[in-house]
C-alpha cells in the first residue's frame, strides 16, 4: 500500500494527505510507521477526529501515557488540552522533548488542531539526529557516556505543584540511540535538562548552551504552520519542539496525546 508522503523541509517533516485517520487499514498504518521513522514529524491534513477517535488512533502506536503534572481533558485523561493561557504563562514556548523528566519518556506525541488562530501560533521542530551528526568527532567522543539530569520541577512549580529537581530529576544519556533505527540523537533540552550528572548547574551551563545551539540551528528545523484539520505526530526520541506564542489573545486550542516510550539508552 502506498500513501502520499511529501517532505516539508530538507531536515525533517512530511505531509500526508488523503487519509482518514479514523479508518486506516493495516497496510496504510505500516506505511505511516515507516514514513514516521524516515521524516520524524508527520502532518496529516483534513482530519475530523473526535477525542475518542484521536485516542483510538494513538493506541495503534502503543499504550497512551497520562501526563503526570498537566491537567487532562474532562472525561479523557489521555488528552492534554493546550489552550492560549497568555504568553507569560505559556509552558510550551521553549525547546523541549515531551516529559523527558520521566524514566520512560513518551516515544511519540500527536497534536490535533481544535481551533487555529487567524495568524501565528506555529510550532517549531528540530531534528536531533542531524544536530548530533554535525558535531565534530572530538565533541562526539567527549559526549560519549555523559549523562544529564532532566527535571519537571519547573513545570510542576508553574502548575502550583512545586518540587525540587534533585528529588525528582531523572538521569538520561546525553546522546541516545533511537531504539528502532539505531541512529544517535542529542537528548538534552532547555525545557527540562538542568545539569550533567555529578556537575553543578554552573559547570554544566556552557556545554549545555553549546548543545542547545547545535540542537536548534536553523538548518535542522522545520516550522509548522497549522491548518484546520491538522494532526501532527512527532518522534520525541529524535525531535525537539517549541510552540511560538505570537498570536496575542487569539484562541489557539490543541489536543495532545502521548505514547509511552522506553528508557533512553
Ligand atoms: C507541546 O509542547 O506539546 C505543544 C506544542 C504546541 O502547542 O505547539
Amino acid at each position: 500500500m502506498s500513501i502520499d508522503v511529501n517532505p516539508l523541509s530538507g531536515s525533517l517533516g512530511a505531509e500526508i494527505r488523503g487519509l482518514d485517520l479514523a479508518d486506516v487499514d493495516p497496510a496504510e498504518f505500516a506505511a505511516i510507521q515507516s514514513a514516521f521513522l524516515e521524516h520524524h514529524v508527520l502532518a496529516f491534513r483534513d482530519q475530523k477526529l473526535t477525542p475518542e477517535q484521536q485516542i483510538a488512533f494513538g493506541r495503534r502506536w502503543g499504550e497512551l501515557s497520562i501526563h503526570p503534572i498537566v491537567p487532562h481533558l474532562d472525561g479523557h485523561p489521555e488528552i492534554v488540552p493546550i489552550t492560549n493561557s497568555g504568553k507569560k504563562r505559556s509552558l510550551t514556548e521553549i525547546w523541549h522533548s515531551d516529559v523527558s523528566f520521566d524514566p520512560t519518556p513518551p516515544k511519540a506525541s500527536g497534536l490535533l488542531v481544535v481551533e487555529v488562530p487567524p495568524f501565528g501560533g506555529d510550532t517549531l521542530f528540530a531534528n536531533q539526529h542531524l544536530a548530533y551528526d554535525r558535531l565534530s568527532g572530538g565533541m562526539k567522543a567527549m559526549l560519549s557516556g555523559l549523562r544529564a539530569i532532566h527535571s519537571g520541577a519547573g513545570l510542576g512549580a508553574a502548575m502550583g505543584k512545586a518540587e525540587t529537581w534533585r528529588e525528582h530529576g531523572q538521569v538520561h544519556p546525553v546522546v541516545r540511540t533511537h531504539p528502532e533505527t539505531g541512529r544517535p540523537a542529542l537528548y538534552v533540552n532547555p525545557g527540562f535538562t538542568v545539569a550533567f550528572e555529578d556537575m553543578t548547574i554552573a559547570e554544566s551551563k556552557p556545554l549545555l548552551d553549546l548543545l542547545h545551539a547545535a540542537g536548534h540551528a536553523p538548518d535542522v528545523c522545520y516550522r509548522h504552520r497549522w491548518q484546520p484539520g491538522d494532526l501532527v505526530m512527532w518522534d520525541n526520541r529524535s525531535v525537539q519542539h517549541h510552540a511560538v506564542h505570537d498570536h496575542g489573545d487569539a484562541i489557539r486550542t490543541m489536543h495532545r496525546i502521548t505514547i509511552i516510550g522506553d528508557a533512553p539508552r
